[in-house]
């Protein structure tokens, strides 16, 4: 059998395939790969780890696959209904990487809240001529609302780490929480209308469908308060860049803290340039051991799959 991974993973561990599997094909480019190089590496494989910057689709699917496993939490590069037309099966890596996304999304809230990056680029640029007054002067994090769209594991964990900040945690879900989850993160379900209109701080945190995208657009941006500020961490589409960048153009001071974007790798050179944005470039689990566990869990899985094991990471299609 034959394994393809379009990139190299960060874990020791690549070797063991080589003992369950005939002939392993791992890229080794310092790039995500383009639709035809995926479609090439895929060739004549039962089994791929992808990244969540292929595609998996009818452009770049080989006939020979029976299984994918992505390197990601995130399943919305894969078309889940074609897999399911070829009874395709697939694993991901949830759970792993939920500390460090929320880690992430409240570096990117207090960035934005605090100018940070922007204090940084100033200080190092040898502009800081002693203690001013009114020296960068932020938002304030204590005691403020923090509204949460989309309150699974990732979610939950930004309001857990509210509580040290003593903030009033709204969020918004299909399924509320239990009464009990609730009271243990002091978070209380409102409309979609309302985590808008309330938010002082807004963290995306819903995984992106064909009913999210686009979900932040003119209206809803409109809805929010006037120096509010959008943590996105979750994916890019969820939130209209080009309505995101109007409105923050209006309203100077608001702020968005992001780290996914609507066509990565690209981004519009014209919200670069905004001072009431903070720009990552998709880092959300990118902390040492997250990343090696999640590498982990895709050569274990691979290893299942190869022994005819049970997947213990499979999505239900
Ligand atoms: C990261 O964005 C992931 O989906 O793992």
């Amino acid at each position: 059998m034959k394994i393809a991974l379009t990139r190299k993973l960060p874990t020791e561990r690549l070797a063991e395939l080589i003992d369950v599997y005939d002939e392993v094909r791992i890229m080794e480019e310092h790039r995500p790969l383009t639709p035809a190089e995926i479609k090439d590496t895929l060739e004549g494989a039962q089994i791929a780890i992808v990244n969540l910057t292929d595609p998996i689709n009818r452009h770049t699917i080989s006939d020979s696959l029976l299984y994918v496993i992505t390197y990601s939490v995130g399943v919305d590069h894969l078309d889940l209904s074609l897999l399911k037309e070829r009874n395709i099966g697939v694993s991901h890596t949830p759970d792993v990487l939920t500390d460090a996304t929320a880690d992430l999304a409240w570096g990117l809230l207090l960035a934005c809240a605090r100018q940070i990056p922007q204090a940084n680029d100033y200080t190092k640029s040898g502009q800081f001529r002693g203690f001013g007054p009114q020296l960068f002067l932020g938002k304030r994090v204590m005691g403020k609302t923090l509204g949460i769209l989309g309150m699974g594991r990732i979610g939950r964990a930004v309001a857990e780490r509210g509580k040290g900040f003593h903030l009033s945690v709204f969020y918004h879900n299909r399924n509320p929480l239990s009464d009990e989850q609730e009271k243990q993160l002091n978070a209380k379900w409102v409309d979609f209308e309302t985590l808008l209109r309330e938010s002082d701080f807004l963290s995306i945190h819903c995984p992106l469908t064909e009913h999210t995208r686009h979900l932040i657009s003119d209206k809803e941006l409109g809805l929010m308060k006037w120096n509010a500020c959008i943590i996105n961490t979750a994916r890019g589409p969820v939130l209209d860049e080009r309505a995101l960048l109007h409105h923050l153009k209006l309203h100077p001071e608001m702020s968005a803290g992001l780290d996914v974007y609507e066509k990565e790798p690209q981004i519009p050179k014209e919200l670069l340039e905004m001072d009431n944005i903070v720009c990552l470039p998709h880092i959300g689990s990118a902390d040492r051991p997250t990343r090696e566990t999640m590498a982990n869990i895709c050569v274990d899985e691979a290893i299942r799959f190869a022994k005819g094991d049970q997947m213990e990471y499979a999505l239900t299609l």
